[in-house]
């Protein structure tokens, strides 16, 4: 985007500055719903009218394949981000859906853990990015600011990515398939959570756990649903996702499921989420007021 206008319009003077919220959307059990889930609830918050940059932070790039880039058009990547070699919004790229955007990733992110071994702030460089990111002028909303979500889809890894995912948060989304072993390394992933808190980043929190592939005909997944509910209680968003054959299908046409099909169960559950995630920012937001 170097050479382009920016992709958002300047504000004008005077309007009030409000930062985006940084959501990572984190669990290092592999195939949970991480990354179908960076890509509808984005693709879901835009729809109602929030601009939204996902960042891709995973080396397999499904977030940035899903959402219809292909290897090629990868120039620059969260990679090159992170390594210091570009600014976060010159590795912006447009999707299909209006007010969403996408950094996205390469295979090269799988190196840098030992690519940035002994950098001191190596778990500081997508907080550091975000950061610059906010202080571009040209590059607002009404808000003052060009981007009201960041979404980041975390690697199903407790890594340096993943800790740079953490680092740069205001917040961590779970989200936790309904099967048997749904809860294993749930307190783990807390527990990493908290080593965050305590030496990275203090204002870190979970936002809250969102239930994915839900199969009504199976007595087991409401069984995951009670059990999870009773260790996590209302930290897990009421929005079930369900197992809908229309979401896993959609990311072979590199579109969003809202874009495939937008009528389907599977939609309509991402565009409850994403009012859910809206309504539970206000409450926290007129706590913070208090
Ligand atoms: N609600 C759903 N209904 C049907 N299939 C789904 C649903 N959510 C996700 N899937 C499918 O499950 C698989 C895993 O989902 P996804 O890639 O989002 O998980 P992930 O946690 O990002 O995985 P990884 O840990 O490998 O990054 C994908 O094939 C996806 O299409
Ligand atoms: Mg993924």
């Amino acid at each position: 985007m170097t050479d382009q206008a920016p992709l958002v319009p300047a504000a004008t003077d005077g309007m009030t500055r409000r930062k985006p919220r940084v959501l990572a959307l984190a669990n290092q059990k592999g195939g949970v719903g991480k990354t179908t889930t960076a890509i509808n609830l984005g693709t879901a918050l835009a729809a109602i009218g929030e601009t939204v940059l996902v960042v891709d932070l995973d080396p397999q790039g499904n977030a940035s394949t899903g959402l219809g880039i292909d290897r090629r058009s990868r120039r620059v990547s969260t990679y090159d981000v992170l390594m210091g070699e570009i600014e976060l919004r010159d590795a912006v790229l447009e999707t299909a859906v209006p007010r969403l955007h996408i950094v996205p990733s390469t295979m090269d992110l799988s190196g840098l853990e030992l690519d940035l071994a002994t950098e001191r702030d190596r778990a500081f460089r997508l907080r550091n990015a975000i950061a610059r990111l906010n202080e571009e002028n040209s590059f607002r909303d009404e808000n003052n600011f060009a981007y009201s979500y960041v979404l980041i889809d975390c690697p199903p890894s407790l890594n340096l990515i993943t800790v740079n995912a953490m680092a740069a948060a205001n917040a961590i989304l779970v989200p936790l398939q309904c099967e048997f072993f749904a809860l294993e390394g749930l307190s783990q992933l807390l527990k990493t959570v908290d080593q965050v808190r305590t030496t990275l980043n203090p204002g870190l929190s979970i936002h809250g756990i969102v239930l994915t592939m839900f199969d009504a005909r199976n007595n087991l997944s409401s069984q995951v649903v009670d059990d999870v509910r009773q260790f996590m209680g209302d930290k897990v968003y009421e929005t079930i996702i369900p197992r809908n054959v229309r979401v896993s299908e959609a990311p072979s046409y590199g579109k969003p499921v809202l874009l495939y099909d937008l009528k389907c169960v599977g939609s309509q559950a991402y565009l409850r989420l994403a009012s859910e995630i809206i309504q539970r920012e206000r409450t926290l937001r007129s706590a913070a007021a208090v």
